[in-house]
């Protein structure tokens, strides 16, 4: 693909967090967007049933999979067994490029919803589309929406856990240039500008939002806690790293009300 080509992409979860951003930058770019998600107006596809699914891709260059599903049992339903359904709505359409979007470690960290992303990412490297995948940190969103669900009961319940964090809009930007750029069969890793104990994002959170939700200090058990406290979410050289720290964001957000 030179730079110059308009692309048509598909943007699978368009709706959300990050596939608003990726439609938003694609379209800035000039490039034919097609949202497909269940509340989609124009293109209404359920990735856990394959309805809307046939030819919803079809015309399309690219497919950038933004969808998600938090719960073990809805990630294996919508993140796998939905990527076999698109991938093979793709095929017969002859999309040239499926771009899959995943998380930095998730092999590192033997929880339901992390296993359900290290298996979505084996259905796309067996698939039958080439790919690239894109694996980010935890979004600045998701800690700040942790934080803000247990600050209502009073409390930050808190284990030490390492994380990177990232501005959504900085990842949708990466996700943006790989859907334009040749399929890598090969990951492109996308992390925030510094490694931090959750702990510390509180405190910030707490400084920020005025917030005098009590920090109260726990401890995740077993794997899943030594993986997190060790930096298993976490790299030290990302091919890609954001600008905004955790506290510019919340700065950001401050001043748009
Ligand atoms: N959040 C993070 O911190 C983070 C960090 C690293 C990587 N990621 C990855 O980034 C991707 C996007 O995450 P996100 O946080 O932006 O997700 P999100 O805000 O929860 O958005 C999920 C999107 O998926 C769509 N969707 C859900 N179920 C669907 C179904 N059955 N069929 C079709 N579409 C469906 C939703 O739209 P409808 O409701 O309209 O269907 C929505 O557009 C995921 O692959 C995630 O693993 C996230």
């Amino acid at each position: 693909m030179n730079d110059n080509e308009k692309l048509t992409i598909a943007v699978v979860g368009g709706t959300g967090t990050l596939g608003r951003g990726v439609a938003g930058t694609l379209r800035s770019r000039g490039h034919q967007v097609r949202v497909l998600s269940r509340r989609s107006q124009e293109y209404p596809v359920d990735l856990t049933t394959g309805e809307g699914l046939d030819g919803a891709p079809a015309g399309c260059d690219v497919v950038v999979d933004a969808s998600n599903s938090t719960s073990s049992k809805g990630a294996a339903r919508t993140l796998v067994e939905g990527s076999r359904r698109l991938l093979a709505a793709e095929e017969a359409a002859g999309v040239r490029h499926h771009v899959c979007v995943s998380i930095v470690g998730c092999e590192r960290v033997p929880f339901g919803y992390y296993r359900a992303k290290v298996a979505q990412e084996r259905v796309v490297e067996a698939g039958p589309v080439d790919w690239t995948l894109v694996r980010a940190t935890q979004f600045h969103e998701l800690v700040a929406w942790g934080f803000r669900s247990m600050a209502r009961f009073g409390v930050l319940v808190l284990p030490r856990m390492l994380l990177r964090p990232m501005a959504s809009a900085e990842l949708a930007v990466a996700v943006a240039g790989a859907a334009e750029g040749p399929a890598l069969r090969g990951r492109v890793e996308v992390a925030g500008p510094e490694t931090a104990d959750v702990r510390d994002l509180a405190r910030q959170w707490r400084s920020v939002t005025g917030s005098r939700a009590r920090m109260v200090p726990s401890a995740l058990p077993g794997a899943v806690g030594r993986a997190v406290r060790s930096g298993a979410l976490t790299l030290d050289r990302p091919d890609v790293t954001g600008t905004t720290t955790f506290a510019d964001w919340l700065e950001q957000r401050k001043h748009r009300g």
